[in-house]
């Protein structure tokens, strides 16, 4: 898979996430899952938290022969929302950019193929989560580094294609089998992908899919 160009200026990186190590493990486990990509051939692909749109750059680029398909990235954080666009079109791709809070205004049920997610997941107090500033938005996770991700869970099944795949970042401290023990209380069955240790940090790549329908080794 290639990697897009990314150029984000010294104003922007005031608050849009700079790709990093969790960005790039994502966009490993979509490459080494790419056929399974192309054979669910995805007509819609989501990422929420798009940031400099680094990920659902490199899939739509991936993709491209899929005519069809519609790539959309959602993020809270207007900056983030026209980096994304930016990287996007540097790249000749398309990619719809909606300024939201997470899921909040997508209606569309059981038709997304790929959803994404790399999110804010740094253990942090409650009020980080809550604070205004744009570049709190782009680490602190809360309790057990959980509490941004965590309300998207229950909508994921909602929104997913029977076919689907949906894509989760975390670290060790996110708990990740607690995290695969969630989803399979929402009839789920997830599993690891990818792993990284880097500088101190240990990353997962987390793949769930709507249970008995189309699980994949
Ligand atoms: C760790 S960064 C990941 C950025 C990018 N996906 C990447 O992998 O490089 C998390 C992203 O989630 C966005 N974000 C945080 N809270 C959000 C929310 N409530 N709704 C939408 N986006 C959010 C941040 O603005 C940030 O761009």
């Amino acid at each position: 898979m290639e990697t897009p160009i990314v150029k984000l200026s010294d104003e922007e990186l005031k608050t849009v996430y700079e790709p990093s190590e969790d960005s790039y493990l994502l966009i490993d486990a979509l490459e080494a899952d790419l056929e399974v990509l192309e054979a669910i051939k995805p007509v819609i692909c989501l990422e929420i938290g798009s940031g400099s749109g680094v990920v659902i750059t490199a899939l739509a680029m991936a993709l491209k022969r899929y005519h069809s398909a519609h790539f959309i990235a959602v993020d809270i954080n207007p900056d983030a929302c026209k980096a994304t666009r930016k990287t996007s079109l540097d790249n000749s791709v398309v990619v719809n950019v909606l300024q939201m809070n997470l899921l909040d205004c997508i209606r569309i049920r059981g038709q997304v193929d790929v959803i994404l997610f790399n999110p804010p997941y740094v253990a942090t107090e409650y009020e980080e989560v809550l604070d205004d500033r744009l570049v709190f938005k782009t680490w602190a996770g809360g309790k057990h580094g959980r509490q941004v991700m965590e309300q998207v869970f229950s909508t994921i099944p909602e929104i997913l294609s029977d076919a689907g795949l949906f894509y989760l970042v975390v670290i060790k401290e996110n708990d990740p089998e607690y995290i695969l023990s969630a989803f399979q209380k929402l009839n789920m069955s997830g599993r690891i992908v990818c792993e990284r240790k880097v500088r101190g940090e240990h990353l997962y790549v987390l793949r769930f899919c709507k249970a008995k329908v189309n699980e994949i080794s």
